[in-house]
């Protein structure tokens, strides 16, 4: 259609081969363990609704203005994300030390990548946990102590954890259409189905009502300093924002697709998911008073199998269930190393299945530390990982520092430096409203919010030290 765009050179990666397959793909991106995994137990961690609340606020009016404004910068360069900084800052002039948030980028995704391996190992035991009848009328008190046998059980998290990451390392050695596209376009659809199942089966079967009082009913007393930054640094997890994994993704993305829609497109079905996942996760918990909102990480993994214990074709909609989330996560797990791995293949001129080798083994190394986690180092809690398990640091520190800081500079370069011809080429804005709207929220609204509300947990944890 409109091809005022038609010059862009294509990436040497390859390109989408249509809108709808980097809707798919950068969907698979944002749908992973955070919607499903994260999103519930941090909800019941901080108290439902007002969490919510600031989420989804955190998500509209910061995430997904920074969301269009690397898929700007990916595909105005068709680099990866280290370069297509460089590029940028050649074509309006900023400093060259911007390249640097690229380069933080590549790090928050391995980090990332370390625990996120770990987490889907636990969803592919499940699988099949679930095929050989492990949860048929399954109590609340036995899923708890089936998933504390998991965790307890260092040989399987290792196994599922090389599984896992063997497992990404294949597509991603398969490059972006055939690798990476494939995967997108047939199993999310899947997905959403699966999830619709669950979702009536609340419905009947659980305390749908207290399931939607507590995620939708707003207590703001419940909210902390520290709850908002959990919120917000959500926000920017569940969007895969703030380390280039879109920015990477950007580049594939064909010319003539829209910016501003097809990104709308994906921050509401990513929403979607994690609404969905509450829906359906909540109304299980609260029909069964031994499973503790506010249980943590296990939370799913101990709540869902009551309910395929006891639902019609249980046996086979959980097993699905469990392989959804597993490739959920898969497709999710490649945007994470995609960056470093376009950036070896670019930079140092490296082949791509040696570029993925080497960046999935450093992952699968790193991981150990999140394996450990579970068993040996559990109660390593030293001061210099803020008084965290060496999992929960890494989740801290990508999830609540990296990303939201990524996130802002990449909103500040962007909306400070872009050349008007440059910004009209990639967004091609019919109305001068909208693109003042998309300045003014990336130039002055997200770079205020995130540092405010870091501002709010720095004083707050400063405060109880002193007291
Ligand atoms: N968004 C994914 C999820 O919710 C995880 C993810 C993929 C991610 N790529 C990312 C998070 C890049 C941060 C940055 O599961």
């Amino acid at each position: 259609m409109d091809n005022q765009n038609s010059h862009t050179p294509k990436s040497i990666h390859g390109t989408w081969s249509s809108r709808w397959t980097f809707i798919l793909a950068a969907t698979g991106s944002a749908v992973g363990l955070g919607n499903i995994w994260k999103f519930p137990y941090i909800a019941g961690e901080n108290g439902g609704g007002a969490f919510v609340l600031v989420y989804l606020l955190c998500i509209a009016i910061v995430g997904i203005p920074i969301m269009m404004a690397e898929v700007f910068l990916g595909r105005n360069a068709r680099r990866n994300p280290v370069n297509a900084v460089e590029v940028f800052t050649r074509q309006s002039g900023a400093s060259h030390n911007w390249r640097y948030i690229g380069v933080m980028g590549v790090i928050a995704g391995l980090l990332i990548m370390s625990f996120y391996s770990v987490v889907a190992g636990w969803a592919l035991h499940y699988v099949f946990a679930s095929i050989s009848g492990t949860f048929t009328d399954i109590s609340a008190a036995g899923s708890d102590a089936f998933f504390g046998g998991l965790l307890g059980d260092p040989k399987a998290l290792l196994g599922w954890h090389s599984t896992f990451t063997l497992m990404t390392f294949i597509i991603v050695a398969s490059g972006v259409s055939k690798g990476l596209g494939a995967v997108a376009k047939y199993m999310m659809p899947f997905l959403f189905l699966a999830l619709a199942v669950l979702l009536v089966y609340g419905f009947l079967a659980g305390n749908f009502k207290a399931g939607v009082m507590f995620l939708f009913t707003p207590n703001f007393s419940a909210l902390t300093g520290d709850s908002i930054l959990i919120a917000m640094g959500h926000a920017f997890f569940t969007l895969s924002l703030g380390m280039g994994a879109i920015m990477a993704y950007g580049a594939y993305m064909p010319s003539s697709a829209n910016i501003g829609k097809t990104i709308l497109t994906v921050g509401i079905l990513d929403t979607l998911v994690a609404l969905v996942a509450g829906l359906a996760i909540f109304p299980i918990v609260f029909a069964n008073p031994t499973i503790e909102v506010g249980a943590g990480p296990g939370l799913l993994f101990v709540s869902l199998p009551i309910a395929f214990g006891s639902m019609p074709l249980g046996l086979l909609i959980g097993t699905l269930f469990f392989a959804l989330v597993a490739v959920a996560a898969w497709s999710s797990a490649v945007s994470l190393i995609e960056p470093a791995i376009a950036w070896l293949i670019e930079n140092k001129g490296w082949k791509r299945i040696k570029a993925a080798g080497i960046v999935a083994g450093c992952c699968w190394l790193l991981g150990l530390l999140t394996v450990a986690s579970f068993g040996p180092l559990a109660e390593f809690k030293p001061a210099w990982l803020l008084y965290f398990t060496p999992f929960d640091f890494f989740d801290f520190l990508t999830s609540q520092i990296m990303l939201p800081l990524g996130g802002v500079l990449i909103a500040l370069l962007v909306a400070w430096k872009a050349p008007a011809a440059l910004l009209q080429k990639e967004f091609g804005f019919k109305s001068q409203k909208t693109q003042t709207l998309l300045l003014f929220l990336l130039r002055f609204v997200s770079p205020t919010l995130v540092l405010l509300i870091m501002a709010i947990k720095l004083f707050e944890t400063l405060s109880q030290l002193g007291a």
